[in-house]
């Protein structure tokens, strides 16, 4: 890992493909420090490419699952200090599974894997720095008059209720917490009917939480830095 003292620090937690990996490219852009994370053992190649370009990305393994591979990467920033933390992995498991075992699964992933990710790393995020963790439009309970994609929609609602949970019982957290909704967006995850651009949302994602240091407390906010109703 290289990080230098003069500049921003973003640890990305998902980082192979889609929004996260887009997102590690638009820090890049901005002239940050980007630590960004992978699977081990798996083959994508785009992340390690990008990080071969350019010294200022460096690429650790984590599976956001596993407490222990969570507690072996925040050993790994012992002593180092980010300007922000995005928890970006996610999931809408597979139609092969049945309704029971998707629920799990995407349970598994948004909303445990995501707030051990939050509660685990956020300690090296810097008083008045940001914490931002993937959630959607689709977790609205308020908005949701359509149903649809039952299991995912449910895991991102629990996710929220969980990020809500966690700063009404830490009001002192020196730092900002944003639940974001990217749009919908041309990944493997939004699929190829998608309304957005993977450039477009990570844009405007990263323009949103610029907004957001220097704060306290939740938001729930989209690409276009709209309040999305809870
Ligand atoms: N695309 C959309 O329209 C949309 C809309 C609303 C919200 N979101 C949210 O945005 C985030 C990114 O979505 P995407 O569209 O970029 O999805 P994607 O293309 O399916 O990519 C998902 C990313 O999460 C990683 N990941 C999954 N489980 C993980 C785990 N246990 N540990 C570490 N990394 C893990 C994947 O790594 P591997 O390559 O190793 O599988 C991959 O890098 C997700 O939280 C998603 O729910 C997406």
């Amino acid at each position: 890992m290289s990080t230098s003292e003069n500049q921003p620090t973003a640890l990305i937690i998902g980082a192979s493909r889609g929004l996260g990996l887009g997102l590690t490219e638009r820090f890049l852009e901005r002239g940050w420090q980007v630590i960004a994370t992978e699977r081990e053992g798996l083959t994508r190649p785009e992340l390690r490419q990008l990080a071969a370009r350019d010294s200022h990305l460096s690429v650790e393994t984590l599976d956001m699952n596993s407490d222990e591979s969570l507690e072996e990467l925040y050993t790994r920033l012992a002593g180092k200090t980010l300007d922000l933390l995005m928890v970006n992995a996610g999931t809408v498991g597979s139609p092969d599974e049945s309704f029971a075992q998707r629920l799990l699964t995407v349970m598994r992933t948004n909303v445990v894997g995501a707030m051990s990710a939050l509660r685990i790393l956020s300690p090296t995020v810097r008083a008045g720095g940001v914490v931002a963790v993937m959630s959607s439009e689709l977790a609205s309970i308020a908005a949701n008059t359509q149903g649809g994609w039952e299991p995912y929609r449910s895991s991102k609602s629990a996710l929220n209720q969980s990020l809500r949970s966690f700063i009404a019982e830490n009001p002192q957290t020196p730092w900002s917490l944003t639940a974001v909704a990217p749009g919908w967006v041309r990944t493997e995850m939004g699929g190829p009917d998608a309304l957005l651009d993977i450039e477009t949302s990570t844009r405007g994602v990263t323009e949103m939480l610029m907004t957001r240091f220097n704060q306290r407390g939740i938001a729930f906010l989209n690409y276009q830095g709209k309040t999305l109703e809870w």
